[in-house]
């Protein structure tokens, strides 16, 4: 009889964004606008610092959670946003993935549910499955990505364990307004179930008023799990660094997985991390509203209706009517134009696609001006 596998592991499908990624690279000359990959360089000074870390022989076993000076600096800064976090209740991790990872599998039982607004990263799904809970699609691009109150409630069960959030979000760069967050708090409340904040994109928001939901409702404290990165805005996707926190008991179990699953993160990283903490973000922040400017005025160019981005570096057009399904438009835009693209249907958004600014800005004009020739090319 073969030897079985992990049934969960059945349902998981490989990201395609890595496959269009990848179909971009094996294309001479192709422009990949596929992934969330900032065009910058990690900072100078962060960067330094892991040489002045190796040189002193900081090269073994740091504590499971990050030391303790790293995670004062990670409350400290979240506190300047608002989000209170006590430095023993938040553990440093590799990237907002094993965050992400740790919260799932420390929060569900088999058969406990998750709400997933959708259009939404794949990750999330996959977490779920990995921890035989149920992930629940909440489709909200009827209501342009904003959460509609009815219809989170029609997707609340009794078997309601999270919901995730993301804001500013990826795919679509919305930014959540306070009545999707008021929406989402208030059945928090009511159902009793926890709020899982994708916090990564955070400092990359456009909008004047982008406050964490973490910071408006801290009398959900208990129920709210912060996850954050360092990828994003100080261009350390590389580093695989971020952090998880959430009230006392979440994360002590929280402890428990990530030290059975990674140990912790490298100890001569962690120093670069508190100099990353304290290095302005408004160069980048800049950099990008001004590439997601560009990027919407070329988009109403070849008039693709597109809600507005207000942060991250991605947008989220509709290609409705032009007769494709986003991986048809994807595939045929590499082959056919030179540029590559993300279908929505990756990020259950079917009817877009999605397009990644985070790219230098020349690069990024190239790209969408080959964008325009083939979207007028399928139009004649
Ligand atoms: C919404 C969101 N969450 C989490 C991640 C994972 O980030 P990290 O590089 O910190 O693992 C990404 C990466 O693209 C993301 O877009």
């Amino acid at each position: 009889m073969p030897l079985s596998l992990n049934s969960a592991l059945d349902d998981l499908k490989l990201s395609g964004i890595r496959r269009f990624s990848s179909l971009a690279a094996q294309t001479p000359g192709c422009i990949s606008l596929t992934l969330g990959e900032p065009g910058e360089e990690t900072p100078a000074n962060v960067r330094v610092r892991v040489g002045e870390d190796l040189d002193h022989g900081l090269t073994h076993y740091p504590p499971n959670n990050g030391f303790p000076w790293l995670r004062e600096a990670i409350c400290a800064w979240e506190a300047k946003r608002g989000v209170t976090l006590s430095p023993g209740n938040v553990i440093v991790t590799d990237g907002a993935t094993e965050a992400l990872f740790c919260a799932m599998t420390t929060l569900l039982n088999p058969g406990d549910e998750v709400i997933i607004p959708a259009p939404a990263f794949l990750l999330y799904d996959s977490l779920v499955r990995l921890s035989r809970g149920i992930p629940v699609e909440l489709d909200t691009t009827p209501s342009d990505f904003q959460t509609d109150p009815s219809a989170l409630l029609r997707a609340i069960t009794p078997r309601t364990k999270a919901i995730v959030i993301t804001s500013p979000n990826n795919p679509t760069g919305c930014v959540l307004s306070r009545q999707s967050m008021d929406a989402v708090a208030e059945a928090a409340r009511m159902h009793s179930f926890y709020v899982i904040c994708d916090d990564v994109y955070g400092e990359l928001c456009y909008e004047p008023d982008c406050r964490r939901f973490s910071a408006l409702y801290p009398e959900l404290a208990e129920q709210v799990v912060v996850v954050n990165s360092f990828s994003k805005p100080w261009a350390m996707t590389g580093w695989r660094l971020g952090w998880v926190g959430a009230g006392e008991k979440v994360a002590a179990a929280m402890s428990k997985v990530h030290q059975y699953a990674v140990s912790s993160v490298p100890a001569f990283l962690q120093h670069a991390a508190v100099e990353a903490l304290g290095t302005d973000t408004t160069p980048m922040r800049d950099s990008y509203r001004k590439r997601r400017d560009i990027t919407l005025g070329a988009l109403a160019g070849m008039g693709l209706p597109n809600v507005t981005p207000g942060g991250a570096f991605y947008a989220f057009p509709s290609i409705e009517g032009l007769g494709l399904s986003s991986e048809e438009f994807c595939e045929r835009a590499i082959t056919e134009a030179g540029v590559a693209l993300v279908p929505g249907s990756c990020f259950g958004g079917e009817g877009h696609v999605r397009l990644s600014y985070a790219t230098d800005e020349k690069t990024l004009v190239t790209g969408l001006e080959r964008l325009a020739g083939f979207v007028d090319a399928l139009r004649a």
